[in-house]
C-alpha cells in the first residue's frame, strides 16, 4: 500500500551550523489494512515523516509510493499532533470539514455526522463548542474528522499523547474497537511502547536525528486484544525488544 525508499530530509539554513539532518534514508513499508507505529527519541523526525508525506515539507532525496504511483498529499488523511479543532465552529461543524471539502452539503454532512457521532463517544455535543469537550473527547472528534477524510492511509500523530494514562488506555481499546469495525490503514506515531505493541501489527523503532531505522518489529499477538494482554510474558517480550532498540 505505502513504500518509503530512502527517504531524507534536512534543513537547509539552520542556526549557526548551516544545515539540520533530520531524515537519513528512511526505509517503511505498511500493508493493505496494516496498523503499523513508529517509535523513536522525542524531535527525531517522526512528525517530519507525516509533514513530507502529506506535501507540508519537501523531500530532500527518496521515494514515496501509494500503491504502484508516486504518493499525492491526498492519499493520506492526517490527524496532526494538535487536535486544530476550530474553536469558533461548532462540534459537528468541525468534523464535517472533510465533507464539505468534498462538496456535501450541509445537511448531508450534518447528517451523517449525527448518524455517526454515538461511535465516537460524542452525542449530544454535536452542537457544543470545542471549548466544551473534555481533553479525550477534542481527540476522538480529530479523529472522527480525520475517519470522513477521503485518503486512503491514516497517519496519527500521538494522538493521545496528552491524555492522562488512564484515559489514554480508555482512547486505545476504543480505537481498536471503532477499528475492528471499519478496517484502515494506519501509520500512527507514538513515544509509547506500551501503546505501540498493543494496537500494532508491526513496530519501526527509529534512532535519535538524524532519524535512521533501527529495526522492524512484528506484534503476531491475536487480535481482539484486552487491556489483561498487558501483563502477559508475551507482551513483555514485545516490550522488551522495543526497549532494547531505542534505548
Ligand atoms: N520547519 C522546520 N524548520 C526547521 N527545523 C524543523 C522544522 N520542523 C522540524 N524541525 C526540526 O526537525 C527535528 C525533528 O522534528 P520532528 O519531526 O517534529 O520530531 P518528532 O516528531 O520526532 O519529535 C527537530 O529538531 C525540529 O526542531
Ligand atoms: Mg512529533
Amino acid at each position: 500500500m505505502l513504500e518509503i525508499k530512502g527517504l531524507c530530509k534536512s534543513y537547509e539554513n539552520y542556526g549557526k551550523s548551516g544545515r539540520l539532518e533530520v531524515l537519513d534514508h528512511i526505509d517503511m513499508t505498511v500493508g493493505d489494512e496494516e496498523f503499523v507505529s513508529i517509535i523513536g527519541p522525542s524531535g527525531c523526525g517522526k512528525s517530519t515523516i507525516f509533514n513530507l508525506l502529506c506535501g507540508i515539507e519537501g523531500k530532500s532525496e527518496g521515494t514515496v509510493l501509494v500503491g504502484k504511483s508516486p504518493a499525492k498529499p491526498s492519499d493520506f488523511s492526517y490527524m496532526p499532533q494538535t487536535d486544530l479543532l476550530m474553536d469558533w465552529k461548532r462540534v459537528w461543524e468541525n468534523i464535517a470539514l472533510p465533507l464539505k471539502l468534498r462538496g456535501v452539503s450541509k445537511a448531508e454532512a450534518k447528517a451523517r455526522v449525527l448518524g455517526q457521532s454515538a461511535l465516537y463517544g460524542l452525542s449530544g455535543f454535536e452542537n457544543a463548542w470545542p471549548s466544551e469537550l473534555s481533553g479525550g473527547m477534542r481527540q476522538r472528534a480529530a479523529f472522527f474528522r480525520t475517519m470522513l477524510s477521503s485518503g486512503k492511509i491514516m497517519l496519527l500523530d500521538e494522538p493521545f499523547a496528552a491524555l492522562d494514562a488512564l484515559n489514554r488506555e480508555r482512547m486505545q481499546e476504543w480505537l481498536m474497537e471503532v477499528l475492528a469495525n471499519e478496517k484502515r490503514t494506519i501509520v500512527l506515531i507514538t513515544h509509547s511502547v506500551d501503546e505501540a505493541v498493543f494496537l500494532s501489527d508491526r513496530v519501526y523503532v527509529l534512532s535519535d536525528r538524524p532519524a535512521k531505522v533501527k529495526c522492524a518489529i512484528t506484534i503476531g499477538l491475536p487480535r481482539p486484544r484486552r487491556r489483561k494482554l498487558l501483563t502477559t510474558p508475551e507482551f513483555n517480550d514485545l516490550k522488551a525488544v522495543l526497549l532494547s532498540n531505542l534505548i
